[in-house]
């Protein structure tokens, strides 16, 4: 690996500057899903065992350079502490300057200090090279355990990692480790599923992809832009009719490059978009003018789960169907559920990412059985689309 971890880095009695990603859905001031808090307390756990000091850097939702006090980090103490126990967390009510200073200078041993959120200043977002400074002026080592915010470019995530010695955090680590074996150097053939809504937020994505997969397995809204491509009528489901040359050309590179696009066969239709619509499966080709397609039939199913079985490593993205709702949700489930039980089997190595797909994948209850589910959702779809990370390569110096 191009990067250190905190097993190459000296902590004793150092000041770690760690960032983290906190940025967890809330509801009325309480947090509705920990996961990635618990996902960090390896790396704080880790280094309080090497005798260094963590000092967490985050940000939390969009700011915009102001002091939102309803965006305040101060909301998340009650969840870091308890996923921390044992453990002494305490708060400091600005990232930089006195605050900031104080609460690290008092900080004894087995304490964690969470800094207020970074984007409360302007320069984190522009990268600026003196928020940076001030941020790296507070510890002696930086690590950044938050792969979910790689994407930016930003203070704490990329200007303050060529100020510093620096490493990789546990959660980092893990998801650089599992997109590797997906997609780096993975076991063959790889298969790809990419579902959601539409092509146009995805052509980085199915671009590079094709190059890379044995197999391109296609759901969800984008894929009747595929279909209406090809000339096949969708009635009134939805579809991008601008995109039909990209898609087009998106079948045209799949093809020069010995990927296999799958694509549906069969067609579950619905005349109203809610949960427990009248609803029938056909052919694809013969979706009716007045009504829309909302998930995949049995026989796509079948063809997915046969490309799985024939696979040794999957990669997931996006739902192939309107899982939000019932009926709409039993092709996602199914494919899930074959994927979960392959890679119980030892048969498959499967990785998992992005903000709906992991929501899809906790839904038909296969989340524990996938070989790994990032935490990351723009970083992960950005990782897929080949793109350099600038909080990775950053720690690459
Ligand atoms: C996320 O929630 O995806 C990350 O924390 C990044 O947040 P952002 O999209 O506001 O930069
Ligand atoms: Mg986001």
């Amino acid at each position: 690996m191009a990067w250190k971890t905190l097993d190459d880095m000296d902590l004793a009695g150092k000041v770690a500057l760690v960032r983290v990603d906190v940025n967890v859905p809330m509801e009325n001031g309480k947090v509705t899903d920990a996961t990635r808090i618990e996902r960090i307390v390896p790396t704080i756990t880790d280094i309080l065992a090497k005798g260094g000091k963590p000092v967490l850097l985050a940000h939390f939702d969009r700011p915009k350079g102001k002091v939102v006090p309803e965006m305040s980090l101060r909301q998340v103490v009650p969840a870091l502490q308890a996923a921390l126990p044992g453990i002494k967390v305490t708060f400091a009510s600005d990232c930089i300057g006195g605050p900031a200073k104080i609460a690290i200078a008092e900080m004894g041993d087995n304490e964690v200090v969470l800094l207020e959120n970074t984007r409360f200043h302007a320069g984190e977002e522009k990268n600026d090279p003196m928020l940076a400074a001030s941020l790296a002026a507070l510890g002696e080592v930086y690590v950044n355990d938050a792969f979910s915010a790689a994407h930016r470019a930003h203070a704490s995530t990329e200007g303050i990692a060529r100020l510093l010695p620096s490493c990789a955090g546990r959660l980092m680590q893990a998801e650089l480790s599992a997109l590797e074996a997906a997609l780096g150097t993975p076991q063959r053939p790889v298969v790809a599923v990419v579902g959601g809504a539409k092509v146009s937020t995805k052509l980085d994505l199915l671009g590079n992809l094709v190059t890379k997969v044995n197999h391109l397995i296609i759901g969800g809204g984008m894929a009747n832009t595929f279909l209406v491509a090809q000339g096949i009528e969708v009635g009134k489901s939805l579809a991008e009719r601008d995109m039909a040359e990209t898609a087009l050309a998106i079948l045209a590179k799949a093809d020069q490059s010995g990927c296999a696009i799958h694509l549906p066969k069969d067609i579950v239709v619905a005349r109203e978009f809610k949960a427990g619509a009248a609803s029938e499966v056909l052919p694809v080709t013969e979706c009716p003018a007045d009504a829309m397609i909302l998930d995949a039939g049995p026989a796509t199913v079948a063809n997915i789960t046969e490309v799985f079985s024939a696979s040794r490593t999957l990669i997931w993205n996006g739902p192939l169907g309107a899982f939000e709702i019932e009926p709409f949700d039993a092709a996602t489930n199914a494919a899930a559920q074959k994927a979960g039980a392959l890679t119980a089997e030892g048969a498959l190595i499967s990785v998992a990412g992005g903000g709906d797909t992991v929501a899809a994948l906790n839904k038909a209850g296969v989340a524990d059985q996938f070989t790994y589910i990032s935490s990351a959702g723009g970083a992960f779809l950005e990782w897929m689309e080949g793109k350099d990370l600038p909080g990775v390569a950053a720690l690459k110096g």
